[in-house]
């Protein structure tokens, strides 16, 4: 018998309404604007405002996929969120995102791959659904990692913001939906992006505080070469499972990192940049919530049609990486 793969039924995204811009990181740290945008591509980015957290967003996206994916919370049986800046250690936010929909009949938790955690979440979802174990899957990736910013480090300020997307899948009809979805990890390089303090290793105390240790570090360069390596080589993976190639992809939304990943990785791939999508001037580095953040905006923008090819590629701290490819 034919495996149904799983479709995306309906798309959400939300963020902050505070908003940083390259001119008020000038005025905090030895930059400027020509650096950051000629650098990252980045103009502004969202900010969560204290005592916002991350499951505000993730609710206000989840609920809007829902919606449009007409589907009743109760139907979902599987609630995957996608974060690594939860917003407490226990429970999951997965549970409290969970508890604010009313999605009662969901086995929810959370999913730490940083910037790929929303393809591992698209990955484990299509699984689940391919072998009948889920009907109506809720996968979001949402961040709050201005939290885990150090406003005096010039080199990871400038990248990051806020925000959360999320999509309902579902089984898919004919050849449409998940065609191919690859996900991987080398924690080699752990120590290209991570927050040493704040865990069991180093729990928290006046000195791990003292010390900024609860704050991301980041190897910039380093990752820089592992991301468009590693994110070329998964989209061509994808693509070769499903007999694709790249002329054949109607839209390509890669992780928003970095403009210069962005082209990169496009290059090597050789898609035309015009079936590119890039939000990075406006969002920076969302890490979870980059994808399906950039995702509902194409579909409000009318700029994915039935039977178009979707690509997404992501990679981030871990490291992780991965590749979904989609019939819309
Ligand atoms: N403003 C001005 N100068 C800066 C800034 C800044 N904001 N940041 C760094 N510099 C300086 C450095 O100090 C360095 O100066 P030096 O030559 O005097 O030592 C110089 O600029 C060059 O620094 P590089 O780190 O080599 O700059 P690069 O061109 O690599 O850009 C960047 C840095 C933007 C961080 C880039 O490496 C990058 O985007 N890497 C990928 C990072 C990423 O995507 N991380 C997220 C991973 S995903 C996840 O899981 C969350």
């Amino acid at each position: 018998m034919a495996k149904i793969n799983a479709g995306i039924l309906g798309t959400g995204h939300a963020y902050p309404e505070g908003i940083l811009t390259n001119a008020d990181l000038e005025k905090m740290v030895e930059t400027s604007d020509e650096w950051i945008t000629s650098r990252t591509g980045i103009k502004q980015r969202r900010k969560a405002a204290p005592g916002e957290y991350t499951s505000l967003f993730a609710v206000k996206a989840a609920r809007q996929a829902i919606e449009r994916a007409r589907i009743d919370p109760a139907e979902i049986d599987t609630l995957i969120c996608a974060t690594v800046t939860p917003d407490q250690i226990l429970p999951s936010t997965g549970c409290l995102i969970q508890a604010e929909l009313g999605a009662n009949n969901a086995a929810a938790f959370d999913l730490a791959a940083a910037c790929s955690g929303f393809l591992y979440g698209l990955t484990m979802a299509n699984g689940l659904i391919r072998t009948g174990q889920s009907r109506r899957a809720l996968v979001i990736g949402a961040e709050v990692l201005t939290q885990y910013v150090d406003y005096t480090d010039r080199s990871t300020c400038v990248i990051f913001g806020d925000g959360a997307g999320a999509a309902v899948l579902g089984p898919a009809e004919g050849e449409r939906g998940i065609l191919a979805a690859r996900i991987r990890s080398d924690g080699r390089f752990a120590e290209h992006l991570y927050a040493p303090g704040g865990g069991t290793r180093r729990p928290s105390s006046a000195e791990t505080i003292a010390g900024g240790e609860h704050f991301f570090k980041m190897k910039g360069n380093e990752l820089f070469k592992v991301a468009v390596r590693s994110m070329a080589d998964i989209s061509r993976e994808v693509l070769g499972e499903a007999g694709k190639a790249a002329p054949d992809v109607d839209l390509f939304i890669p992780h928003q990192a970095n403009q210069r990943i962005t082209d990169a990785v496009a290059r090597q791939l050789d898609v035309n940049m015009e079936r590119v999508y890039s939000n990075i001037s406006m969002h920076g580095n969302t890490s979870s919530a980059s994808i399906p953040i950039a995702l509902d905006e194409c579909v409000e923008a009318g700029r994915v049609s039935e039977g178009d090819l979707v690509l997404l590629a992501s990679f981030g701290g871990g490291v992780t990486w991965g590749g979904v490819l989609i019939r819309w």
